[in-house]
């Protein structure tokens, strides 16, 4: 498999926070450009910050961090706090950054880095709201023939929504701009619920995390006790959804998930489905489809993955 130059769209986030050292530690694979970050899960200020602090944890001060947009593209920012804790990361207790925030801002990053590389090279893969992705192809057209593929986490299709009944977070907090990236043409997966809700981090597999005995080890067990107890409490899990580490997995082993490329809309009109993400799974309508959504995946070889990689860190 070719190694995949990618730019890291974050809002962490303790999942998020997992998909990053899943990617910095997966350097035969994976080449992070860059990672930017949105207003999400928490405020932009924080997810910057927390950005930092995970290249820290992972040995990788090099790593360029950006900050980008915070807020949405229209709508009022809603954050997750009440599964994150105040800080995005509760659990991992780490300490204040030292590398330096780059300068430039994310969207810029995005557009230069884009404009610069050959045709269909960067996969972006957006694990927060689609805002700064969104920007980025509105300001410049012109890099959405550059972008080989987006792989994001968001959206619920067969699943109900975990922000509203009906939508899922990333895609509730921006639609709008995940209406722009999906309509932009650029090859689209999406992981949605459906598979995250499968992707499950049980009492063993949080163990395992805790015996790798090592600073990231002791940071992910931190985080993943903290993350796990609301989704366990509200949906009766037998632990939490790692959602976000489910699209690096993708990127390093696309065979451990399944399934359907169908026609993709999301709604931005109604208040009461704000962010609803309506695939067309049983092609009703003979709609070209526009997106490939995962449903499913082997959980055992997904935690088997990543176990191994942040061992490596
Ligand atoms: C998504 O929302 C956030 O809470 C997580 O980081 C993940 O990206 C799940 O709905
Ligand atoms: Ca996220």
């Amino acid at each position: 498999m070719t190694k995949k130059s990618i730019i890291l769209d974050c809002d962490p986030g303790q999942d998020d926070a997992v998909a990053i050292l899943l990617a910095l530690a997966s350097k035969d694979d994976i080449d992070v450009l860059g990672i930017t970050t949105v207003a999400g899960n928490v405020p932009l200020n924080l997810t910057e910050s927390n950005a930092r602090r995970i290249c820290e944890l992972a040995g990788r001060s090099d790593i360029k961090v950006f900050a980008g947009a915070s807020q949405p593209l229209m709508r009022k920012l809603v954050t997750a706090e009440w599964i994150h804790g105040k800080t995005g990361i509760d659990g991992a207790d780490l300490p204040d950054p030292s590398m330096a925030l780059q300068e430039a801002h994310a969207v810029s990053f995005i557009v230069e880095t884009c404009l610069a590389a050959e045709d269909s090279s960067i996969t972006i893969c957006p694990i927060g709201p689609m805002t700064n992705v969104a920007l980025a192809m509105m300001q410049s057209p012109q890099i959405i023939p550059k972008i080989r593929e987006i792989v994001c986490m968001g959206g619920a299709v067969k699943e109900l929504g975990n922000t509203t009944p009906a939508a899922e977070f990333n895609i509730y907090v921006d639609p709008q701009a995940a209406k722009v990236v999906l309509e932009s043409g650029v090859p689209f997966t999406m992981m949605p619920l459906d598979v995250t809700h499968k992707a499950l981090v049980t009492p063993a597999r949080l163990q395992n995390f805790k015996d790798l005995n090592s600073p990231v080890g002791n940071a992910c067990g931190g985080m993943l006790d903290f993350f796990n107890r609301f989704d366990m409490t509200r949906y009766g899990f037998d632990g939490g959804p790692l959602h976000d580490p489910c699209v690096i997995a993708y990127l390093i082993d696309p065979e451990i998930f399944s399934g359907r490329k169908v026609h993709l809309d999301i709604e931005v009109t109604s208040e009461l489905t704000m962010g609803q993400t309506v695939a067309d799974w049983w092609d009703v309508e003979e709609k070209t489809p526009n997106a490939y959504i995962c449903d499913d995946l082997d959980s055992d070889r997904f935690f088997k993955l990543l176990t191994s990689r942040l061992a490596l860190l």
